[in-house]
């Protein structure tokens, strides 16, 4: 372990040099206080400052496991919905950066909010015992809502059916980290387009890269049509299709996803749709040799066991990545930058 070639974090100068892909420097990151809501609020100097304070986490990580840059502060984790990955990466990101975590991520049902507490009660609590708040919460707009009480940033970790910002920033990172580039990718989304919130955020932000989308569900599970809107507006390259083998051949980028059973009303039209697709090694043996398999994770059936061993299976490098990308957001937006 060479302790004396890493390179010094937050180095200023290192900063002034970090680039948004077009060769421009990007002088402030205009992150530190915010909240992180949604995508729209990312332009690509602000991606390129994550990303690449996200790789010196990576380095950082990989050869002390970590700092104390995040000392003295806390993040209250408050989950309404469940989760594995961005629950325990906020924590994992938060402690090895220094700092500490409230963690309501077990079921709100073993706080207040069991009594009937509402969510700017709730947030105005947490608010007086921490400096950012994490929220996840199944309505659509919550996020919002919480910030417009909050005086503590709110980062968004999924409104229901809405955004997940820090996923498709990692989801972004993970592309870029894979195959070395955005600009000139196609790539195609599987699953619950309606539903999925990260298929929402990773869209927006693919808007500004020169990608090919292809759209790949059942005809209930199509991406709404604002989103469609919006990107044909942006004079995105966009198809739509019901079978994943119309893409799997041309396919750099194949991103899976659960269907949202919860999102359902009626039960029995997720019964028909949600064994829909499965990715299998038959499938994986028409697609480019250099191509990449994501997944936000949990499956449910989409991707078989099988497909694990493949190198182009990329969707546990991507949880990995997830930890770096909260740890420079995080930093970012405590102003340790
Ligand atoms: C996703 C979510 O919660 O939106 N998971 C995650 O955050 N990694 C995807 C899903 O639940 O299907």
């Amino acid at each position: 372990m060479e302790l004396k070639t890493l390179q010094p974090l937050f180095d200023l100068e290192a900063m002034s040099k970090a680039t948004n892909g077009n060769g421009q420097a990007v002088v402030s990151n205009g992150l530190v206080g915010q909240d992180i809501l949604s995508v729209s609020q990312f332009d690509p100097g602000k991606l390129a400052y994550i990303f690449s304070r996200a790789r010196e986490m990576r380095e950082m990580v990989r050869q002390v496991g970590g700092t104390h840059i995040l000392n003295g502060h806390v993040v209250a984790c408050l989950f309404y919905e469940p989760s594995t990955r961005t629950s325990s990466s906020f924590i994992a990101a938060m402690e090895r950066l220094g700092g500490s975590v409230i963690p309501i991520t077990q079921g709100v049902n073993f706080s207040s909010v069991s009594k009937g507490e509402t969510l700017p009660d709730t947030i105005r609590t947490l608010e007086q015992y921490s400096d950012v708040i994490v929220l996840r919460h199944p309505e659509l707009g919550s996020a919002q809502v919480a910030a417009d009480y909050a005086s503590v940033p709110i980062i968004n970790a999924g409104d229901g059916p809405g955004e997940h910002p820090t996923q498709a920033l990692l989801d972004l990172f993970t592309i870029q980290d894979e195959l070395g580039q955005i600009d000139g990718l196609k790539i195609a989304m599987v699953g619950d387009l309606r539903h999925g919130r990260t298929v929402h955020s990773l869209t927006k932000l693919l808007q500004h890269y020169d990608v090919s989308l292809r759209f790949v569900s059942p005809e209930i599970l199509r991406m709404p049509l604002t989103i469609m809107n919006e990107i044909l507006d942006a004079g995105m390259n966009v198809r739509e299709t019901h079978d994943v083998a119309d893409v799997i051949e041309n396919a750099d980028v194949l991103y899976v996803t659960r269907v949202q059973k919860e999102r359902f009303a009626d039960l029995s039209q997720y019964e028909d749709v949600k064994n829909h697709y499965e990715i299998t090694p038959e499938l994986m043996a028409k697609a480019k040799e250099k191509m990449i398999v994501l997944h936000p994770l949990p499956r449910v059936g989409e991707i078989h066991y099988a497909v694990d061993s493949d190198p182009r299976a990329a969707y546990f490098r991507q949880v990995q990545n997830g930890m770096y990308i909260r740890m420079a957001l995080l930093a970012a937006v405590l102003g340790k930058a």
